[in-house]
Parts: C-alpha cells; structure tokens; sequence
C-alpha cells in the first residue's frame, strides 16, 4: 500500500494568467465565419478529426481568449424535445494570439461522435448508427459558413503568468490534444520569448494514424530544445512485442517523468481527454509516491491501496491541487 506521502506545499502553486469568462453566453450567442476545416490526423483513420478556424472579429471573443480556454458553438435546429439544440463546448487550439497572430481566428480540433446507438432502455427499438449532432455540424462546416458561438469559458487550465518559473508535465488523449496546441505554441513562441521552462507532451491514441498535429509537434521538438514530445499507441505493438498501453502506463515506464520531472517544485501538470483517463494517472502516481503536490486525497481513501481507488472514489474523494489542471469530458 502506497500512501500519498508529500504534503502539497502552496508555496509553488502557479499564478495563472488572468482570463475573460463568458462574455458571449449561450442566451445571446454571436454569429461568426468559418474559414478553414481540415483533417488533422496523421493518416488515414478510422476516425474522423478536423481542424476548424472560425473568424470572430467584430465579436467581443476578438481577441478575448486565452490558450486552453474553451468556447461554445450552438447547433441549428431542435433535439428530440423540440427544444433548440444547447451550447457544445470546445476546447481552443489556438495560442493566445489567434491562428492570425491578431486574436481574430480561433480554431479548435473536432471528432466526430459516430458510433453504433446504443439502446437506452430494455424497450427502445432504435437502431442504426448514432450521430453525434454538434461534432458533425461542425466538422460539416465549409469556409464561408456562419455559426453561433459563445464563451469564452474556462479559467483553471491555462497557464501560468510566469512561465518560465515552471516545468510542465501534460497529458492528452484524443482531442484533449486541442488546449495544448495553443499553449505549447504560448509557451514556445508567444509574445513573452520561448520559455525557458521544460514541457514534456503525452499524447495518447489508439494507432499512429490518430495522432494530432503530429508534424507540428515533431517540428517544435526539433526546433526548441527544452520541448518533448512522447506518443502513446495503446493498439499498436511496440518494438519490444508489448501494446503501448495507455498515457499512465507510459508515466509508469519513463522513470525521468516520474522520478525527475514529478517531483520538481516547479512542475506543472496539466491533463485532458476521455473522461476516466485521470482514474489510471492519479492511481499511477499515488503508487509511484508522487502524488502529494498534485492530488489532494480525501480521509475516506487513507488506508485504500491506490490500485483499488475506483473511478467513482476518485471523482469523489481525490482533488487536483493547483499544480494540477484537469479537463476531461
Ligand atoms: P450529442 O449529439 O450531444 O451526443 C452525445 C450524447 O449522446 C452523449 O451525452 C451520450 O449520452 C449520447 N450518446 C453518445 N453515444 C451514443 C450511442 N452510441 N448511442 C446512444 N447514445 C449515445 N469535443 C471535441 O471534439 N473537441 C474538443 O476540443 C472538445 N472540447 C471540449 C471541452 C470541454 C470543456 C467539454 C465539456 C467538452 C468538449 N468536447 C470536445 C466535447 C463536445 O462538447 C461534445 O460533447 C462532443 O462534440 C459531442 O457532441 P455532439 O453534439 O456531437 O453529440
Ligand atoms: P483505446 O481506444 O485503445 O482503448 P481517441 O479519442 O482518438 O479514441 O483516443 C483516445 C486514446 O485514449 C486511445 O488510445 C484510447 O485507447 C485511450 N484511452 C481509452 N481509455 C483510457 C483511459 N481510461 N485512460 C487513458 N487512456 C485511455
């Protein structure tokens, strides 16, 4: 049994840049132009992700987000109660700047919710494919179309005000890829310089074809010494005859990660994907005893061996501190 034995010490949590919130909310949403929607897997996949830049000049999001935020996007139409569809949220792509540089164009990284349906009683008689309304609007979209968005949303996962008095730790699956993209380029080649700090990027998938913006993250590790991309294919077997496995097999396997990189005051660690991927880190590193600056661990687990910890308890009982930033969905 592995008890989280550090004490969070506040003395190093980070101050995160100030952010705007909700400045377009869903009651009164604004219409802005699409201007880009691209595939951003690295090959062909049976997924389908899309880049999607959207121009909201002249909306008072000009301008007004910050990387890791998220925005919303309304969907025409009604649902099955002949209600109009609500506001879907998106995390954003792109850094502080915009994809312009002049915080006009905003993207973010959209998959398509398909999947076989799933009855939702003993006595639904649906059949067929589930589409998901929102996700494959948007990746629908063509340059020149008009949505509705609102936002922006979101204040605990952006970064910090003084990055370089950090190291970053981050972990994505699937889309949870999209914060990142904009605050690695923030960090990277935002208005401050290239940080000094170290950033050490996760990315989860389930084969190489699934991975996003693979290409810009191999050109910014080759180009800024201090980034580190790492990929995880959790159906692909590796050279040693194994599976990938998941993002927090791989935090258990790279000793420097753990070992090193945990462990500094000054590391940040940022999370964000598939609801349920926390269950998997937060067991991981309270076994590797590297918990105690991330995760506050409530008295109702003392005693509870982290392998045990169900994702139920963990939602319940366990706290991300404010060097840990969790977003999943
Ligand atoms: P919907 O039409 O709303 O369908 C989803 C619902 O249908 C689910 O709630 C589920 O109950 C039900 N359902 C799902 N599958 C089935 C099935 N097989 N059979 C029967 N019922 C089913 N998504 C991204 O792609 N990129 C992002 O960057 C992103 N960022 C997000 C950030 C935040 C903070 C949050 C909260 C969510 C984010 N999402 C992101 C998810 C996004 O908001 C939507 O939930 C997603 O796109 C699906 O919406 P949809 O309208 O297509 O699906
Ligand atoms: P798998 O699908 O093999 O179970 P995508 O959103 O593109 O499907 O990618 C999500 C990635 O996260 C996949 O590699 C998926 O693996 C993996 N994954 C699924 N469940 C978890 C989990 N609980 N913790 C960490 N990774 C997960």
């Amino acid at each position: 049994m592995t008890e989280v034995e550090t004490v969070h010490d506040p003395a190093f949590d980070p101050e995160l840049v100030d952010v705007d919130m909700h400045l377009v909310p869903p009651t009164a949403p604004v219409e802005a132009t699409v201007v880009r929607n691209e595939l951003c897997l690295r090959g062909k996949s049976a997924s389908f992700v899309r880049h999607v830049c959207i121009d909201v000049a002249g909306t008072p999001l000009e301008g007004a987000f910050k990387a890791g935020q998220s925005f919303g996007i309304i969907p025409p139409g009604e649902d099955h109660n002949g209600k109009p569809h609500k506001v879907r949220l998106y995390s954003i792509a792109s850094p502080t700047r915009g994809e312009d540089g002049e915080g006009r164009i905003l993207s973010t990284t959209c998959k398509r919710l398909i999947d076989e349906y799933q009855p939702q009683s003993d006595d639904d008689p649906t059949r067929g494919l589930f589409v998901g309304v929102c996700s494959n609007y948007v990746c629908d979209l063509r340059p020149g179309d008009t949505v509705l968005v609102t936002g922006p949303a979101g204040k605990r996962f952006v970064l910090p005000k003084q990055p370089d008095r950090h190291d970053y730790l981050m972990l994505a699956t699937g889309t949870g890829i999209a914060p990142f993209r904009g605050m690695v380029l923030d960090l990277l080649e935002g208005a401050g310089g290239p940080t000094t700090g170290e950033i050490h990027l996760v990315m989860g998938a389930p084969y190489t074809s699934d991975l996003l913006y693979d290409d810009l993250f191999r050109e910014l590790a080759e180009r800024h010494s201090n980034f580190h991309y790492h990929t995880v294919v959790s159906r692909e077997v590796m050279a040693d005859g194994t599976r990938g496995g998941y993002i927090h097999h791989y935090l258990d396997r790279q000793v420097f990660l753990h070992d090193d990189l945990l462990r500094r005051d000054r590391t940040l660690m940022y999370i964000c994907g598939l609801a349920g991927m926390q269950t998997g880190v937060f067991q991981t590193m309270a076994r590797l005893g590297v918990g105690g600056q991330y995760l506050k661990v409530k008295d109702e687990l003392a005693g509870v061996d982290p392998a045990d910890w169900t994702g139920e308890q963990i939602k319940r009982h366990v706290r991300p501190t404010h060097r840990c930033m969790l977003e999943v969905y």
